[in-house]
Order: C-alpha cells, then structure tokens, then sequence
C-alpha cells in the first residue's frame, strides 16, 4: 500500500490472543478468588497458585471519552459442581457500560442490576454483548476450553468489586450431566 498508515494491534481467532506482546498482563489464580465460590471445601482442595483466568490489554490513553480494550482468557473447569468463573464487578462509574465480543470457546455471560435481577446470554465465538450502565458482569466457563472474550470500556468505568461482596443472584453449575443455573438466596 502507497498511502501513509500504521498496522493496528490485531485479535489472533484461532488464539484468541492479540497478536501484539507488550500489552498489561495479569492472572487471577484460585487463591486469589476467596469467597467467590460457594463449595468454600472444594476450593480449598485446588492448589492456591492454580490460574483460573488471564487478562491481556492493550496499552492505550486514559481518562474522560477514553477506552480499554482487554481480552479475557477464562480456564475450563469447576470448583466442586460450579463452573470457573471470573470475580466479576459493577463498574465504579455505575453509568458506564461495555461491550464484550466472545472469540472462542463457550459459556454465559452473567447480568444482574442493581435491583439484584439477574440474567445470562450465552457467548461463543462472534457473540456480541452489549452491557448497559448499571449492570454487573461475569464470565462463565461452561466448555472443556478455553474461554477468551475480547472487551471496550471506558477507561473512566473503574471496577466495583465490594459491591458484589455477597455475589450474585445466580450460580451455574453442572448437576446431573447438566449446565444449570440455580437462584441464590442471600440470608
Ligand atoms: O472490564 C471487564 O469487564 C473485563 O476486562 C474484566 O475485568 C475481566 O474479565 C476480569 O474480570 P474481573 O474484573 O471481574 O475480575
Ligand atoms: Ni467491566
């Protein structure tokens, strides 16, 4: 090509990983997820340093109207009956949303409002998931792969995770061969 450009960063599909190396790194290992799964016993059993999910972002300007662009790379597994799942938060900034794109392997995307209405929307590769202000998010692996999805939020969002101290209103979980989602009731 002629005509002055630059080659962007690019998303590698069968990897699901940007093709780019020097983007922010950073792995969440079960150890690090206390709380987040009800059998407290059975992730007790699984070896803290064992890595449940990887974020990769891109290097990119911060502040008012900017954005992130990160890719979630979420293992395949359970702890006890319920699937791998990331923490999960609201955004600080509760009005901001996010997008996310799945790009490969299969599971939910949990929703829930600040009302605690929760819902999920299944993600696979070239889903697209459009998350209104207000709302929280978590990913969800229900495959025997792993679960990459790629995300654009505004770099002003922020994450609330103290929020969801309790957790959300749904957890899915394998039952009799099955993939169910089962209410939660919070005391
Ligand atoms: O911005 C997002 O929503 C994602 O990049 C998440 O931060 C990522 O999936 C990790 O989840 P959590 O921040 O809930 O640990
Ligand atoms: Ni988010």
């Amino acid at each position: 090509m002629n005509i002055p450009s630059s080659m962007p960063p690019g998303v590698a599909f069968l990897s699901g990983q940007f093709t780019a190396e020097n983007g922010i790194k950073k792995i969440t290992r079960c150890g690090d997820l206390s709380g987040v799964f009800y059998d407290r016993a059975a992730w007790q059993a699984i070896p803290v340093d064992t890595p449940v999910y990887r974020v990769e972002m891109l290097r990119s300007p911060q502040g008012e109207g900017e954005l992130f662009v990160g890719i979630t790379h979420l293992q395949p597994g359970r702890v006890g009956d319920e699937f791998y799942m990331t923490r999960g938060h609201f955004h600080q900034r509760r009005e901001q949303g996010e997008v996310y794109f799945g790009l490969r392997g299969t599971g939910l995307l949990l929703l829930q409002n600040e009302q605690g209405v929760a819902r999920l929307e299944q993600i696979s590769p070239g889903s697209v998931h459009i998350i209104p202000g207000f709302t929280a998010h978590r990913l969800i692996n229900t495959g025997s792969e792993v679960l990459s999805a790629l995300a654009v939020w505004p770099s002003v969002a922020g994450h609330d995770y103290a929020a969801l101290a309790h957790g959300f209103a749904l957890r899915v979980i394998e039952q009799d061969g099955k993939i169910q989602a089962k209410e939660v009731q919070h005391g």
